[in-house]
């Protein structure tokens, strides 16, 4: 009766082997871990999580309703700023969550949510949120935490969920237990610098699907996009919206652009928009940053006297 259990355990060894191969492989690839995490987690009242936002908005509407629950031992105050919002299945929304230190040490929480009910968690799909990594919250301090979602049209389809009308997403703060591998709250900070290189992480969730640096892909090659006019790739088919624009990419700009491509200029082709300011800072930082290593490339000169 014993003997399926050795069987059993090396199974579980072999996936664990797998994941962390996979793991590393990931890493060394720089795709954040946070995604694998939730690719592997988002199912059955969890969430799922996309790197882009390209589908159709339905007329449908739903109510998404935020709830906030703390650990008994976390000296944290952690509220959503707006109770509920109603969203067309497929429109991007962008809310916050206030989440203050009360205590006088700095403490690290990590955060867990969960969507009911439970047979729309499958839809719910989150851009960008604080949820998949530990937080760390200097004493006395409150940020703005970001989460960048939609509800999937595909929600539509399902003859199961047709009653529903009220989504509610729930998170809980936890202290964690293991504080290493803190990402420090400052990037929700909007007085904070840009930060490149997150913004390369960003670039990697939010933009590789269309875009590479280097070759056209569904958009054009953005590694030269810094100081380029718009809609200036040889051989790529802009929209003759972007294509007689009379633009030049700048860090002003193209915060504008990503912020609703739209109304920077209208008719263009891009379908996706990018709605929390600091992600947008770091991402543009990044491509500037492209700029200033192909100037030091172009000019022979190397990285001590850049
Ligand atoms: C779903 C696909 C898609 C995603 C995701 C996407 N883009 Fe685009 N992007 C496009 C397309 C298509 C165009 C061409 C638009 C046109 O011709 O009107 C474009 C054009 C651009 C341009 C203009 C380039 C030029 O040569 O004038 C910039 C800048 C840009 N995208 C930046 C970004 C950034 C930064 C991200 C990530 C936050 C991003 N895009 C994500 C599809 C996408």
């Amino acid at each position: 009766m014993a003997a399926p259990r050795p069987k059993h355990k090396t199974r579980t060894v072999i996936l664990l082997a797998c994941i962390l191969a996979a793991m590393l492989t990931l890493v060394g690839f720089s795709v954040p871990l946070y995604r694998l995490f939730c690719a592997a987690t988002g199912y059955n009242g969890t969430t799922q999580r996309v790197a882009d936002d390209a589908g159709a908005v339905s007329p449908r509407v739903v109510t998404v309703q935020f709830s906030t629950s703390i650990a008994p031992d976390l000296p944290w105050r952690f509220e959503p700023v707006k109770r509920s919002v109603q969203v067309h299945l497929g429109e991007e929304k962008l809310v916050y969550f206030s989440a203050t230190n009360l205590s006088d040490t700095p403490i690290v929480g990590h955060a867990t949510f969960n969507v009911t009910p439970a047979k729309v968690g499958l839809y719910f799909d989150k851009i960008q949120c604080f949820c998949f990594s530990d937080e760390r919250l200097a004493p006395g301090k409150t940020v703005l935490m970001p989460v960048d979602f939609f509800v999937d049209p595909a929600l539509d389809k399902d003859p199961n969920a047709k009653d529903v009308g009220t989504i509610t997403l729930s998170y809980t703060f936890f202290r964690a237990d293991k504080p290493d591998d803190i990402q420090n709250l400052s990037r929700f900070d909007p007085n904070a610098p840009p930060d490149p290189i997150r913004g390369a992480r960003l670039f990697a969730d939010r933009c590789s699907g269309c875009h590479t640096l280097d070759h056209a892909k569904i958009g054009p090659p953005l590694g030269t996009v810094f100081d380029r006019a718009a809609g200036s790739v040889a051989g790529y088919p802009y929209s003759a919206a972007l294509k007689k624009a009379k633009l030049t990419w700048t860090v002003a700009n193209l915060d504008h652009w990503l912020a609703d491509p739209e109304a920077l200029v209208p008719g263009n082709k891009m379908p996706i928009k990018v709605l929390e300011p600091n992600t947008r800072r770091d991402i543009v930082a990044y491509l500037e940053h492209l700029r200033a290593d192909r100037t030091a490339t172009a000019s022979g000169s190397t990285a001590d006297n850049r």
